[in-house]
């Protein structure tokens, strides 16, 4: 497997100051590991295309690994510094909540030039990862919904690659993630901004007001541990619970962003948005938390049927449908963020805009920011193509 072929990537570089780190990333358990369900799509897909996660390996494993590249870090062409939710920022790309669940993988992406760099979701308490398979390449026949298909191996372009995941949102203990997150915070350079995804983890029997309580618990914490902006996460496909798709209840999200407003203070807050099922709902959303939200990041991958060849849903029958994402979702999220866009504008929202989905070349980005948005993010695409922020800078300066 070509991960074994190479040394894991150092943090630390002569970008980085070269502080040792203070916390023992000790994580969960190696869930999913020894149980027979490790995913041989995968691994041969691994062989012939590039992938600095291997999802072969459980989440727990690949997070200690840190991603694997190859090669010397590339050069970062400099470029201005622009604004971002009232900050200044170096570029306006960078990448979503999924693929920098701590500082062995936010830094090392940081140094490669991806300037918005958002931590995957964290939560108030430890939560393992589901088992393998969390994530497998997929072909949606050309369609935009219906059940994709495992695609074994991948013989294409990797610009060109949907997937599927199914994690449900794992994450360390706040011990461990706060003091992670403060040492990375000091290790980013001038212009680089940390946006940390905040989720509850509400039991059955739990209040909307107990589920904001959560929220703010966690979003606070992540403030105080350096985070520059917070990412509330209120929309994940893979979640049976109520935090799964809260955006859809548009009071109970205002209660949600009400608290986490009154935690964090002045600190930029967007909100993670799904696909609305209605035009109707998503601008009654967006006119609620006008105000109250700096701005929205949209999309959260997009709920299919996710079955193998034989017709067997491959992360379990629990998990029939999970989210769909990459190339497959990027011309319904430049759909989307123009509806947005339009919305935004003609109610004069003073909300902004960062768009995820599908973006693996520098005309995806081009499309997103001509359909109005403020910032481009980048999911998946980065496990594949670690170079991506040099390209953009090299096309696109000014972004
Ligand atoms: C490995 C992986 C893990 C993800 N985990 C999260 C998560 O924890 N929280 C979240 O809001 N979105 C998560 N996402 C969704 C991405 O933020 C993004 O919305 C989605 O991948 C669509 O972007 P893409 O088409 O560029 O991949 C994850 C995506 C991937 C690939």
């Amino acid at each position: 497997m070509l991960g074994d072929k190479l040394g894991p990537e150092r943090v630390g570089g002569s970008l980085f100051r070269g502080d040792s780190h203070p916390v023992e990333l000790v994580v969960l358990s190696f869930a999913g590991e020894g149980t027979g369900r490790l995913n041989p799509v995968f691994l041969r897909v691994c062989n012939s295309m590039f992938c600095a996660y291997d999802p072969a390996l459980s989440w727990e494993h690949n997070c200690i690994r840190g991603p694997q590249f190859y090669g010397a870090d590339p050069v970062v062409p400099s470029v201005p510094l622009k604004r971002f939710l009232g900050l200044p920022v170096r570029s306006r790309f960078g990448i979503a909540a999924g693929i920098l669940p701590n500082s062995t993988w936010l830094l090392p992406y940081a140094r490669r030039g991806f300037d918005l760099l958002t931590w995957k979701t964290v939560r108030s308490r430890a939560r393992a990862c589901y088992p393998l398979p969390n994530w497998v390449l997929v072909d949606d026949g050309g369609r935009g919904d219906g059940p994709v298909t495992v695609v074994d191996p991948w013989q294409g372009d990797p610009r060109d690659v949907s997937s599927a995941v199914c994690f449900g949102m794992p994450s360390f203990s706040p011990v461990q993630w706060r003091a992670d997150m403060r040492w990375a915070a000091g290790q980013l350079l001038e212009g680089q901004l940390m946006i940390v995804s905040v989720v509850a983890s509400p039991e059955p029997d739990w209040s909307v007001e107990q589920i904001a309580d959560d929220f703010a618990l966690c979003a606070g914490w992540a403030v105080e541990s350096g985070a520059g902006a917070i990412e509330a996460n209120l929309s994940c496909p893979n979640v049976c619970s109520a935090e799964g798709s809260l955006y859809c209840d548009v009071l109970s999200s205002v209660r949600v962003v009400q608290r986490i407003r009154a935690a964090i203070g002045e600190v930029p807050l967007l909100l993670k948005l799904g696909v609305f099922p209605a035009d109707e709902l998503m601008v009654e959303f967006l006119r609620a938390v006008n105000g109250l939200a700096n701005g929205v990041t949209l999309v959260n991958c997009v709920t299919r049927e996710v079955l193998r060849g034989d017709g067997v849903p491959v992360f379990g029958e629990g998990y029939r449908r999970a989210g769909v994402l990459g190339r497959s979702i990027h011309r319904s999220t430049v759909s989307t963020v123009g509806r947005v866009r339009e919305v935004i504008m003609r109610d004069g929202l003073s909300l902004e805009l960062a768009a995820v989905g599908g973006v693996s070349r520098v005309c995806d980005a081009e499309a997103l920011f001509a359909a109005g948005a403020d910032a481009v993010l980048c999911g998946s695409s980065p496990a594949f193509l670690p170079g991506l922020a040099v390209e953009m800078k090299q096309a696109h300066p000014e972004w």
